[in-house]
C-alpha cells in the first residue's frame, strides 16, 4: 500500500471532517463542517490518500496562545484521524512530520492540541502543559463558604445576542490566565448558542451574562437536560463555558450556575486546578472532581518561545537559567540554552556554558505556561537537574501565580 499525504483538496473539505467522524466513532452536528470552514485555513488541512480515497485526516488552525506576559503564535493540531482500516502502519507519523514543519516554516513558536489519548502525542515532543479538571457536582450540596453578598444581576440572552458583552469578559480573563486562544467573531459562532430551539428536540445552549453598574463581568454558556424521578426533577446542567473578568462576576454566576431550579447535578469540564469554585465550596468534595490533562504543547522554536513569555510569578523576575534541551524530532531546538532574565523578559542565547538543567521538548512544554514546576518533573524522574541550584533558578523563573487554563477545545 502506499499512501500519500497531501494538502486537502477545497472541493473535499466536507468530505476530510466526514472521514474523520469515521475514525471518532461519532458524527458532527450538520454545522459543525460550514463552522470549521470558516476558522481553517484550507491549506493547512491534509488529507492521507490511498488511491483516490482519503483515509487519514490532519489539520493545523492558525490560532493566538496567551502565555505569561503576553501572546504568541500556535499552530493548533486538530481533526487527526486515520481510518481503522489503515492505523499503525506510520500515517499519523508523517502527517505530524509535515504539521510541526509547517508551523516551523510559519514561524510558530508553539504547537498546541487537545488529544484522545495522551499517549499518542509524546512521541512527538507534545508535554502536558494544563491540567483540566471535570466537576459532577451535586447542586444542592454545593453551597458556598461564606456569605459572600449577592450584587449585579444575571440575564438572559436569545441566540444571535450578546457578542459585544462576553467578548471583553472574555479578553480581561484571558488576559489574567497563560493557556488560552484568541478568539475572531467566527471562533465565537462556535461557542455561543446558535438557535433558541435545538433541531432535534433537546434543550439549546443558553448564554446568561452577569452585570453590574460597571458593565458585563461573567457569562456562562450551559444547557439543561431535564430529568423526573419519583423523588421529582432531577435534571442536568452542562456548564460548557463559564467565565467572570473579576472575582464578584466568577463568583456570582457559579452562584447562578448552582441554583437553576430543577437541576440536581452540575457537570462541566476543562476547568484548570486552581479554579476558585473549588475555594468558593463550602463542601469541595461534593463537587465531585476528577483531574485530567488538558492543553498539550510543543515548543517549535525555543528561541523565539522563551523570548515571548514574561518570567516570575510577578512577571519582573531577574535571574538566569541555562538549559540543555533534548530534541532529536526537532533537532534545531536541541543543544544548551542560556535564558538570561532581567525586569521579567528573557534574552536567549545557544551557550556552551555547564547546564542547569536537562530536559526533554516535552519537559519545557510542561514548565512553559506555568503549569508544572520544573521541580515536579525532576520529582517524576524527567527533568534532571546538572548543577546544585539548577532546579531551584528554574522555578524561580518560569511559575506563574495562577494555573495556566484553555477553556476550549478545538
Ligand atoms: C490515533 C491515530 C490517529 C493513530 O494513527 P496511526 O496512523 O495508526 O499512527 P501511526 O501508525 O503513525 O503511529 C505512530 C506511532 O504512534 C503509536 N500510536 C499511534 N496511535 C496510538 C494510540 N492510540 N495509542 C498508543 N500508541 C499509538 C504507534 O504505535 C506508533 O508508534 P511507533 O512508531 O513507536 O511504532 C488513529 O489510531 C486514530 O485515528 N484513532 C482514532 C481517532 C483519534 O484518537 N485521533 C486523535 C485525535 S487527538
Amino acid at each position: 500500500m502506499s499512501v500519500e499525504i497531501r494538502t486537502c483538496p477545497p472541493d473535499r473539505f466536507a468530505e476530510l471532517l466526514r472521514t474523520a467522524e469515521i475514525a471518532f466513532g461519532e458524527g458532527s452536528a450538520d454545522d459543525v463542517i460550514e463552522r470549521v470552514r470558516k476558522v481553517a485555513d484550507p491549506e493547512r488541512f491534509l488529507a492521507a490518500l490511498d488511491g483516490d480515497t482519503i483515509v487519514g485526516t490532519g489539520g493545523v488552525f492558525t490560532l493566538n496562545l496567551s502565555v505569561p506576559g503576553g501572546d504568541l503564535p500556535a499552530g493548533g493540531v486538530t481533526w487527526v484521524s486515520v481510518l481503522p482500516s489503515h492505523r499503525r502502519r506510520g500515517i499519523l507519523r508523517g502527517m505530524m512530520r509535515l504539521m510541526v514543519d509547517d508551523c516551523h516554516a510559519r514561524n510558530e513558536p508553539l504547537a498546541i492540541l487537545w488529544a484522545s489519548e495522551g499517549t499518542i502525542y509524546q512521541r512527538f515532543g507534545y508535554g502536558l502543559a494544563t491540567l483540566a479538571l471535570t466537576m459532577d457536582a451535586e447542586t444542592s450540596a454545593a453551597g458556598f463558604a461564606r456569605e459572600w453578598p449577592v450584587e449585579g444581576s444575571c440575564r438572559l440572552l436569545r441566540a444571535g445576542e450578546g457578542l459585544d458583552l462576553v467578548t471583553p469578559v472574555y479578553e480581561a480573563a484571558r488576559a489574567q490566565r497563560a493557556g488560552f486562544l484568541g478568539r475572531t467573531p467566527d471562533w465565537w459562532v462556535g461557542q455561543l448558542p446558535l438557535v433558541d430551539k435545538d433541531a432535534k428536540g433537546g434543550e439549546a445552549r443558553r448564554l446568561v451574562v452577569y452585570e453590574t453598574d460597571r458593565g458585563p463581568e461573567a457569562y456562562a454558556v450551559y444547557k439543561i437536560k431535564a430529568d423526573w424521578g419519583h423523588r421529582g426533577p432531577s435534571g442536568t446542567i452542562i456548564v460548557e463555558e463559564a467565565l467572570g473578568s473579576t472575582e464578584r462576576g466568577t463568583r456570582e454566576i457559579w452562584r447562578f450556575l448552582f441554583n437553576v431550579d430543577l437541576t440536581r447535578t452540575l457537570k462541566t469540564w476543562r476547568l484548570p486546578a486552581d479554579h476558585p469554585v473549588l475555594l468558593l465550596a463550602s463542601e469541595p468534595r461534593r463537587l465531585g472532581i476528577c483531574v485530567g490533562d488538558g492543553l498539550w504543547l510543543r515548543i517549535v522554536d525555543v528561541h523565539t518561545a522563551l523570548e515571548g513569555r514574561s518570567y516570575g510569578i510577578d512577571g519582573r523576575a531577574s535571574g538566569s537559567v541555562i538549559l540543555e534541551l533534548r530534541d532529536e524530532y526537532c533537532p534545531w531546538n536541541a543543544g544548551r540554552w542560556a535564558v538570561e532574565v532581567a525586569e521579567g523578559r528573557a534574552h536567549v542565547t545557544a551557550t556552551k556554558a555547564e547546564p542547569d538543567v536537562a530536559l526533554d521538548a516535552n519537559d519545557l512544554g510542561s514548565i512553559f505556561l506555568g503549569g508544572f514546576t520544573a521541580t515536579a518533573l525532576a520529582r517524576a524522574g524527567r527533568v534532571v537537574e546538572m548543577r546544585t541550584g539548577g532546579l531551584a533558578a528554574a522555578d524561580r523563573l518560569f511559575p506563574t501565580a495562577v494555573q495556566p487554563w484553555c477553556p476550549q477545545e478545538f
